[in-house]
């Protein structure tokens, strides 16, 4: 009988929870796992979902421990502490990788051939870090990156133009953070340039770079978009898609970029991240892509790593 495919979620916060529930839905896995250092609560989101299997069918879920991480085809981390209003990403670097330094220890421990799917931020750090401390190859450690960003992106320019964002396409890239950029050059319908002016541009771009303080502001914390894009990834590893989706990924030699994690446009498949596409980009955009590189080279060298 053919192994069984398995996503084991490792923190059961808003985000953890919420991308449990999202992949229960849309049926994406045969075995799901959620893990919390309150296991307690991994356990009551178990049984709130798995009293709605009748409705649902599909995958086997519960709560669990690091050994079920040894069968686990994904680890997705979402774990660590979440920006509270007033915060930014990087504000939370300390306190999450002390987390993460414990969680891949366990993990590493029981599984070697997995793929890590990093959510917790700043999730370019922690992506780096979970690089480093598991030893894993590169394809194989992932940042959810700028697919949240570029989603975003996609969203407001539809809004704007008054389109379906699934039609619209537009790419965020560089940190998951205030030193994102658009890349205008490459955003299109159909291939046909967008009818923005500057004032448009500046307003989404501001809008998009902004969203999750606007979301904490308005209710605490974000979860439902970036469920959304942790099962969008987890999906394109699982079917072996071959998707191109801007996941924060090791860059070397990108336009001159190197040792580092940002979000671009990469080739996801069952390898993880298979490809970096190489994409033509302004020589403006390529200096606001160094300048969110060196910020968060010199974070990565503020903790030592
Ligand atoms: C956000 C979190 C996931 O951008 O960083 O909503």
């Amino acid at each position: 009988m053919a192994k069984k495919s398995r996503v084991v979620i490792i923190g059961a916060g808003a985000v953890g929870s919420t991308t449990a529930f999202t992949l229960l839905l849309r049926n994406r896995m045969d075995e799901l796992v959620l893990i919390d250092a309150n296991h307690k609560k991994a356990v009551g989101d178990a049984l709130d979902m798995n009293h709605g299997m009748p409705f649902l069918g599909g995958a086997k879920l519960w709560a669990g421990t690091y050994e079920d991480c040894a069968e686990a085809d994904i680890i997705v981390i979402t774990a660590g502490a979440a920006q509270r209003e007033g915060e930014t990403r990087v504000d939370l670097l300390k306190r999450n990788a002390a987390i993460f330094d414990s969680i891949i220890t366990e993990v590493t421990k029981v599984n070697s051939h997995g793929i890590l799917l990093i959510a917790s931020n700043p999730v370019d750090i922690m992506s780096y870090l979970s690089l480093k401390k598991s030893n894993w190859p590169v394809n194989r450690v992932i940042g959810s990156g700028t697919l949240l960003d570029s989603a975003r992106f996609r969203y407001l320019i539809g809004e704007k133009l008054d389109l379906d964002p699934r039609s619209v396409h537009g790419h965020i890239v560089g940190e998951h953070g205030d030193s994102e950029l658009p890349l205008w050059s490459l955003a299109n319908v159909a291939g046909a340039k967008l009818s923005l002016d500057e004032a448009d541009k500046l307003e989404i771009f501001e809008n998009t770079r902004d969203a999750a303080y606007q979301i904490i502001s308005a209710k605490g914390a974000t979860y439902y978009a970036i469920a959304l894009a942790l099962d969008r990834i987890i999906t394109a590893i699982l079917r072996d898609e071959g998707a191109v989706l801007n996941v924060s990924t090791l860059l070397q030699d990108y336009h001159g970029i190197s040792n580092v994690f940002l979000g671009v446009p990469c080739i996801v498949d069952r390898t993880g991240v298979r490809e970096v596409m190489d994409i033509q980009i302004t020589e403006e955009e390529k200096a606001l892509l160094h300048r969110s590189a060196d910020k968060l080279k010199g974070l990565i060298e503020s903790i030592g790593l």
